[in-house]
Order: structure tokens, then sequence, then C-alpha cells
């Protein structure tokens, strides 16, 4: 018999920038469902990818001097490094500049075109580049784009149109008679209330202002617009129109796509219309979860508060920002990210609750039978109401998992975390071990608490990718005790070598430091927004006057000694002369510089920059350089002739 088959789907990522952790969340959601299913033996595809064409595309790639695919090409291996580092597990990672997405596109928009339901017309009304967006005069607020409140600019142009209109009826009485399409329900009601039925209007669906996209086949000077070309990926990632789509066969209609709120509007009312006019089933669920944001309001990169994932993976691993991710918030509501939230997480809930559990009972069981468990035991209190609880957990989890509230599931394993730990508490093996006469009953002890955590560490795999095995090796458990199905049943564990605790899985965070390092990498960012925010907005800066300048303490600086910094390909650490003073200043420059051939230079320094840890190296100051607009290379700054180090530059 054939497995049963599970599609799930992330949204295309736009590859305009460096993603944060919002963006992550959605794709560390999709992996975590992902991993379920596969660990419940069905057959998945987990989509993800880039969307790469459009204007905004095209404009960014014209500042910085490259072409669009050039610029693509760039972020799109940042972004795949990005989900290697956080270990998501995608089966397949599409481009929509991929060639056989362009041709299946072509093929989609021809079809359409060839039933009636695309034809061509003029378009007159406001476009919103940043959304890639269009909107009449009436959608918008204030004058401003009503998703994000940027300003739109005004657009005229013979366009292609997409018969959304009629498809208004059918799409409201499926939205009625499947309850389920949309998640959470308010996000249904929305729809139905704000969008259908006030009356849907014909979607313009090309462009002939930019060429960035893909081209109509039977009217060159059009391209595709960006969100018909982005929403067709679901289909064409399978094969869809293409010479084998074996793949599309097996897998469509998808199971879930997972959406945030802002882009639902695009999944549940065009997305079905256009495979309505396809003649195609509709994906089973589209699922639109909350936005994280910071306390200071969304992130942007402009405001320079996003939150790096690459730093708080490399701070605290993959599996705490994941658990993180998860945990903190319903999926579905918007959340707050802070910093204290995510180390009083990793110290309750990872260290103190599951890393003590693990630790002290691997140590225990070293301590009191040289690391094996004898097969003489003698059951007593407690153990019965530990057994139950801890035999039910992998039910709930999955009747939540399959709704998809993550931190419910979560706070489902954790109670069986809490109710292992209070058994240690009831039973007291430390007072056990002191008779003799005891043993049989302390073997029973640490036999149940080993099992509790084997079913703990088998339901935490969907959301911590490095933990299980690590837990699997200090007790000892073999593989053939892991599968998911056996989380189910009390009494699985037989060791068959003795345990080997070892280091500790969620090490304590020291809150206070680790707050002040991440506020000063923040604080970095910060100070390079109004750079990225003038690029961005302007592509030049803006005037200062001379009270500005002398804000900027530069002094020309001696290299004292120079060198890589561990485990990275950019950072120099740099001892440099300043006066009387020594600094020690991180540098991004390594792909340019080796460290000998700076020993010696004098180079210019902003002295009174705040320091900040980088990598966990502080450093006292930055060090100049200018760009080369064409290839990115930096070039540090010198001085003409010999100066004393430290003198001030002005
Ligand atoms: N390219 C479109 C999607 C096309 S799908 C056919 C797009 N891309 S995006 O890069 O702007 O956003 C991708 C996803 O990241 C969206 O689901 C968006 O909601 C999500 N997030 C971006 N910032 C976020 C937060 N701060 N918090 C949670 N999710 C966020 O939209």
């Amino acid at each position: 018999m054939s497995k049963k088959t599970y599609y799930i789907t992330t949204p295309i990522y736009y590859p305009s920038g460096k993603l944060h952790i919002g963006h992550s969340y959605t794709t560390v959601a999709a992996d975590a469902m992902a991993r379920y299913k596969r660990l419940q033996g069905y057959d998945v595809m987990f989509l993800t990818g880039t969307d790469e064409h459009g204007q905004k595309i095209q404009r960014v790639a014209a500042e910085n001097g490259v072409t669009p695919q050039e610029y693509v090409d760039k972020i799109v291996d940042g972004i795949k490094s990005l989900w290697s580092l956080m270990k998501i597990t995608h089966d397949k990672f599409i481009r929509t500049t991929d060639d056989e997405h362009v041709k299946a596109v072509q093929k989609i928009f021809k079809a359409l075109y060839d039933k009636g339901d695309i034809y061509k017309s003029e378009y007159e009304g406001w476009y919103c580049t940043p959304c890639e967006s269009f909107w009449t005069e009436t959608q918008l607020q204030d004058g401003k784009c009503p998703d994000c409140g940027r300003p739109v600019e005004k657009t005229r142009e013979e366009s292609y149109f997409f018969r959304l209109s009629k498809y208004q009826d059918r799409l409201i009485k499926h939205l009625e008679e499947n309850p389920d399409f949309i998640q959470p329900t308010s996000r249904r009601n929305e729809m139905i209330n704000n969008f259908l039925k006030p009356g849907l209007e014909d979607l313009c669906v090309s462009r002939t202002s930019f060429n960035w996209g893909v081209p109509v086949t039977f009217d060159e000077k059009h391209v595709v617009y960006v969100w018909i070309d982005a929403l067709s990926n679901y289909i064409t990632a399978l094969g869809y129109l293409s010479e084998d789509d074996s793949k599309f066969k097996k897998f469509w209609p998808a199971d879930v796509h997972l959406v945030g709120k802002e882009i639902v509007r695009f999944h549940t009312i065009i997305w079905p219309a256009m495979l309505m006019a396809l003649d195609l089933p509709l994906p089973k669920q589209v699922f639109g979860h909350g936005w994280l944001v910071l306390e200071g309001g969304k992130m942007s990169k402009s405001k320079g508060n996003v939150v790096d994932p690459v730093v708080l993976v490399e701070k605290y691993g993959v599996d705490a920002i994941r658990y993180f991710l998860l945990r903190e918030v319903p999926f579905g509501a918007d959340g707050v990210f802070s910093n204290e939230a995510l180390i009083n997480r990793i110290n309750s809930d990872l260290a103190n609750d599951l890393g003590n559990l693990v630790s002290r009972t691997g140590a225990m069981i070293q301590k009191y039978f040289n690391g094996v468990i004898p097969n003489e035991r003698q059951p007593g209190d407690f153990d019965e109401d530990l057994k139950n609880l801890l035999s039910q957990t992998k039910a709930k989890t999955e009747e939540l998992l399959d709704k998809l509230q993550f931190s419910s599931a979560l706070a489902e394993i954790w109670k069986a975390v809490s109710r292992t730990n209070k058994y240690i508490d009831e039973t007291m093996p430390w007072a056990l071990a002191k008779d003799e006469a005891n043993k049989p009953r302390l073997a029973q002890v640490l036999y149940n608490l080993a099992e509790s955590i084997r079913i703990i560490s088998i339901l935490i795999q969907p959301f911590m990718p490095e933990t299980p095995a690590k837990i699997w090796a200090q007790l000892s458990v073999p593989e053939s005790q892991t599968s998911w199905e056996s989380a189910g049943t009390w009494g699985v564990y037989k060791p068959s070598e003795p345990v080997k605790p070892g280091e500790i899985i969620f090490p304590r965070i020291d809150i206070k430091k680790e707050l002040e390092s991440l506020a000063a990498i923040t604080e970095t960012k910060k100070e390079e927004a109004p750079k990225n925010k003038a690029k961005e907005e302007e592509g030049t800066p803006s005037l200062i006057d001379i009270k500005d300048f002398a804000k900027l303490d530069l002094r020309a600086v001696k290299v004292l000694a120079c060198e890589k910094v561990e485990k990275s390909d950019k950072l120099l650490k740099f001892r440099l002369q300043c006066g009387e003073e020594e600094r020690q200043v991180v540098s991004g420059i390594a792909q340019y510089y080796s460290p000998e051939e700076l020993v010696g230079k004098t180079l210019i320094l902003i002295a009174n920059l705040k320091p900040a840890k980088i990598r966990g190296i502080e450093s006292q100051g930055m060090l100049l350089s200018a760009e080369d607009k064409e290839t990115g290379k930096l070039s540090l700054l010198t001085v003409d002739g010999d100066i004393a180090p430290g003198a001030k530059v002005c």
C-alpha cells in the first residue's frame, strides 16, 4: 500500500535583503510539521523558496549596480545557508527564476487567456512597490498603502486583467462550506466581511513599466504580475504543466499553506480563484500566523531593529531558538520578541527543566549502579501516576500538532517534563540509595526516569533537531527504541550499554551578561540603520551640519597586531595604537586583506563608537573603509605620509 502524503509550503521569500527572525518563524514552523509527519510515516513534500521577480528587486539591483539576476543569486545563497543553519529539511527549494517555473507560469497565463479568464484592458490606479500590490483610490488609507502604510505610486498602463469577480460567489461558498479552509477562524471572517462580501474587482495581472519578470509569451512587452508568478510556485514546484508531473499528481492539493497574516488575502482569494479557473482542486488549508514584533514595533531593516537569527543560533544553538519561536507565542497570534524572554525560556524550560532532568538521571544511574540499571526492580508509590501521564503525552501532542498548535503541543510535552522532575522529588532516589535493601526500588525509580526521558526525547524531535540524539547517546537508548510510535508505549527502554552522562545539553545563561552583549549587537545595527535607510530611500545621503560631524572622534591609528577571528571568513581582530592607549577592534574585511599586510599601517578609527561584542570579542571602535559599488570590495582608509598614532582626523 502506498504511504499517505503530506504537502506543506512556506511563502516564497523576497530576496531583497537578509532574512530576520520573523522570516525564520514561518519556516521553522513548517519544518516542525514536516518532521512530525515524516516521523508519523507520511510521504512528505515540504516546499520553500524565493520570489525573485518584480519592480522592487529590479530597483534595488540597479542601486547596487548589478543585474537583478546577479543580485538575487547572492542573496538566495544567503537564504539557503540560513535554512541549513536552522536545520530546515525542505524537500524542494524553488526559485521563481528557475527555467521550469518560468515556462509553467507562461503556460498558466496563456491557458487562462485562452479560456477568457484573462483579458486585455487599461489599468489606472495605485501601486505599492514594497508589497507589489495594486490599490484603487478608495482602498488607500490616508493616501498610503493599506497593508504597510508606505507611499504608493500612480500607475497607468495597458494591462491584462484576471476575471477575479467571476469567482466571487464560488469563493464565498467554498469558505462557508469549508470552515477549516482558512485558519485561524478570525482571519476567515476578515476575508469574508472585508473583501469578499463588498465585492471583488478584476485583478491587473501584467506590467509594462519594468521588465524583471516572466514575459507574457504572446505579448512580450508585458511581464506577469509577481503575485500570479509567485502563487503558481506551489504547483510549478511539483512539475505542473511540465513533462514530468508525477509529483503534482501525487501531492496536489496541498495539505497546508503556511503564511503570515498580511498575505492571507492573496492565498485565500486570488490563489483559489486562479485554481478554480485552472479547474484544479483547492489547497485543504491556508493558515495565517501572526507576526513576531519587537517592543518598539515591527522589525524593519531601516529601523535597525531586526533580530538576526544567525547571531542567536551561533550564541544559543539551533534547538533553543527553534524551541523559543514555537513555544513563546500561540501560532496565529502576534507575539513580542525580546532577548530577555528568550534567555528566560532557555534558562527555565531548557536548562533547568529538561537539561537538569537528563543530567541528574544519567548521573544517578552512573553513581548508584555504575551506569547499568539492574533488572531486579520494585514498583512503588507515584509510579502509576507518572506512567499514565507519560503514556498519554504522545496522543495529546499529536492532536495539537495536527491543528498547528505548536506552543500548546510543547506545553503538553513540558507537562511530562515537570511531572518527571516532580517524581524525583517524590521518590528521593538519594535517600533510597542510603540503604542497600532499597536497591530494587531505586532501580525502578531510575528506570522510570530514563523511560520518561526516552518518551520526551522522541516527542521533541519535530522541534529540536539536535537534542534528541544527544539524550539518546547519554542514556544509551538504542535507535530501535526511538520510533515515533514507541513514544505511546511505556516500558520500551532497554539499554544495551551503560549510560554515558556527558556534556550539559543546555548550559545556563548569565542573563545580565548576555543581555548586555545582545544589546551591543543591536546598537551596532541601529548605528548602521540610518546608512541603510538613506540607501533604501534616497540613494544619496542627507546633508548634515558641522556639529553632526564634530560628534565623531576620528583618529589615525597604527596597527600593532592583526589576526583572523576563529571560525569566521569575514572578521579580522586588530590591536591598534591610538595615542597612549591601545585598542582592540574587530572589522569585517578578512576577504580583502591578509592580517600580515596590515601590521604597521596607519588607518582611520571612529574612536568614540560605543564598544560592541562581535562573535564574543569586544570591539572598541570601527575602522573606516570605502566600498566599491560594483564588486562590494572594501578598501581601508589610510593617511598620506607619516602621522603620530592618535592624531585627530578633522
Ligand atoms: N514573496 C511574498 C510571498 C509570496 S508567497 C506566494 C512575501 N515574502 S516576504 O519575504 O515578505 O515574507 C515571507 C513571509 O515571512 C511572510 O509569510 C511574512 O508574513 C513572514 N514574515 C515577515 N516578517 C515577519 C515577522 N516579523 N513575523 C512573522 N512573520 C513574518 O510576502
